[in-house]
């Protein structure tokens, strides 16, 4: 593991600091599950629990260890005996094994948490790994609260550790007090000033309760760091950890860095959402690489520019992370080119289609609804484009009252071939004081022989859509209708049908 200084090691937390948060916890297969995709993702280090801190950890240690290959599987110990006794145990079956053991290295934890001293809490840290080297070579130590430690201890803590056999040692910004600057010079003093720094690697374990983890574990990285510890979708006690696929696609996107890793950032998508869903933890929409709306341009002027140029507003291609393709949402924000866009994707022929014209009925549903989708936009080319007959009946207002103890009454202003026509109508609900409305208007012996409503995604806010059958002198006769507002969708749908005889 000591060859080449450039090659970043991925240790990934997810199972142990991740699984941590309450209500995150998972079941063992859960976690053979995630553990598989992380070994495909092509981390180098899973930590697989703690084992000493339940019966269900210790076990899920052993079933990890039985089920991973590649990965080196890491358990968690405080620096005790029984600790590490057990951790070793559970890691039995492991092919690459490593205990994490360690202890407080910052003056409030050594008072305050150890009532201790510096020289103490060193030898108790010294005694640790010394323990632990029996069982496994590979040791890594954590000096907890190494943040807010001071740099000469922390510096001589960690030579000794080397010195007693660990090979990698943890240096974690355990509250997430640091600001970058500080922690990558914390990094460098190590580098520095530890004699036998050379025969260990340094890892970087960042918390995000300032929101500076990524940045953090970066300017670690950065001064000499070469291992990063993370979590998928950064999640993690409190504000969580480093996120991993932001450390992974920083080190991938700015290639000046010269550092790698061997993720197979492809994977992101799909693991992010499989350890959201296992965890009952969502992800922000706003979260970088992974988030719903980390690809979603919905800005006329940034869609333009994204489907002119897609590295006009996208530093990394969404392919690379999983994403098939960048997500252009469509909104009443959106423009005409954006529109075109989802229309061509979705197989019309453009040169078939009045542009202004559609976009004109796109914006008055996009007006009423968040974000127009795929549904939405077909129900909206079916509602205009196949028709081959003009309207001559159109509805110009629709009012209705409803609602417990009322009478549903509908007021109705119809357009027929350029004159209006007014009438109001009770019925048993909205809907059928509407179309009675229209039948007193039109006077005609119309009969409604299906209805069919349906809402295109289920939300409240959704498009209805609207499907009628009526009959008039022996003939049938379909309309479709759709809207916002489920009163006006059949109404449309109505007249739709009517307007095919008159
Ligand atoms: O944040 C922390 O200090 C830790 C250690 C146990 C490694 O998670
Ligand atoms: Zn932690």
């Amino acid at each position: 593991m000591l060859h080449d200084p450039n090659r970043i090691y991925i240790f990934d937390t997810t199972l142990r600091d991740g699984e941590q948060v309450p209500g995150c916890q998972l079941t063992t297969s859960e976690k053979i599950e995630i553990a598989l995709r992380l070994e495909a993702l092509g981390v180098d280090v899973i930590e697989a629990g703690f084992p000493v801190s339940s019966p269900g950890d210790f076990q899920s240690v052993v079933e990890l260890s039985k089920a991973i290959t590649e990965p080196i599987i890491c358990a968690l110990t405080r620096a005790n005996k029984n600790d590490i006794d057990v951790a070793a145990k559970s890691l039995k079956y492991a092919k690459r094994p490593r205990i994490h053991t360690g202890i407080g290295a910052s003056d409030m934890h050594i008072k305050y948490k150890f009532n201790s001293t510096r020289e103490d809490i060193l030898q108790r840290g010294v005694d640790a790994v010394k323990y632990a080297k029996k069982f496994v070579e590979d040791i890594e130590f954590y000096a907890e609260d190494a943040g807010r430690a001071d740099n000469a201890f922390l510096a001589q803590m960690v030579e000794a550790v080397i010195a007693a056999g660990a090979t990698v040692v943890n240096i974690p910004d355990t509250n997430g007090y640091c600001l970058p600057d500080q922690y990558g010079s914390k990094i460098k003093y190590l580098m520095d000033h530890v004699k036998n720094i050379d025969q260990a690697i340094i890892s970087v374990h960042c918390h995000n309760d300032l929101g500076l983890a990524t940045a953090n574990t970066i300017a670690g990285i950065q001064n000499g760091a070469r291992q990063a510890e993370c979590t998928i979708n950064g999640i993690g006690e409190r504000a969580g950890n480093t996120s991993l696929e932001e450390v992974a696609m920083i080190l991938k996107t700015h290639q000046t860095l010269n550092k790698y890793s061997k993720i197979n950032s492809k994977h992101f998508y799909e693991l992010s959402g499989m350890v959201s869903r296992m965890m009952r933890m969502p992800v922000q929409a706003n979260k970088a690489i992974v988030g719903k709306n980390a690809f979603a341009h919905s800005s006329g002027i940034h869609q333009d520019g994204v489907l002119k140029h897609r590295e006009n507003y996208e530093i990394i291609n969404p392919e690379d992370v999983g994403i098939d393709q960048s997500a252009i949402i469509l909104t009443a924000r959106s423009g005409r080119h954006a529109l075109k866009h989802h229309l061509e994707r979705l197989g019309y022929v453009l040169e078939k289609i009045n542009l202004d014209d559609v976009y004109e009925r796109f914006l008055l549903v996009a007006d009423q609804k968040k974000e127009i989708k795929d549904d939405d936009l077909l129900a909206l080319m079916s509602d205009g484009t196949e028709r081959n007959y003009k309207a001559g009946v159109t509805v110009k207002l629709l009012q209705v009252m409803c609602g417990d103890p009322l009478i549903p009454t509908s007021i109705i202003k119809l357009d027929i071939n350029g004159k209006m026509h007014e009438a109001t109508s009770s019925g048993n609900g909205p809907v059928d004081a509407t179309i009675k409305a229209i039948n007193s208007i039109l006077d005609k012996d119309i009969c409604i022989k299906e209805f069919h409503i349906d809402a295109i995604e289920g939300g409240s806010d959704d498009v209805s859509k609207v499907n009628m059958r009526i009959k008039y002198l022996d003939k049938n006769y379909t309309g479709y209708g759709f809207s916002t507002d489920i009163v006006q969708a059949s109404a449309n749908a109505y007249l739709d049908a009517v307007n095919k005889f008159i």
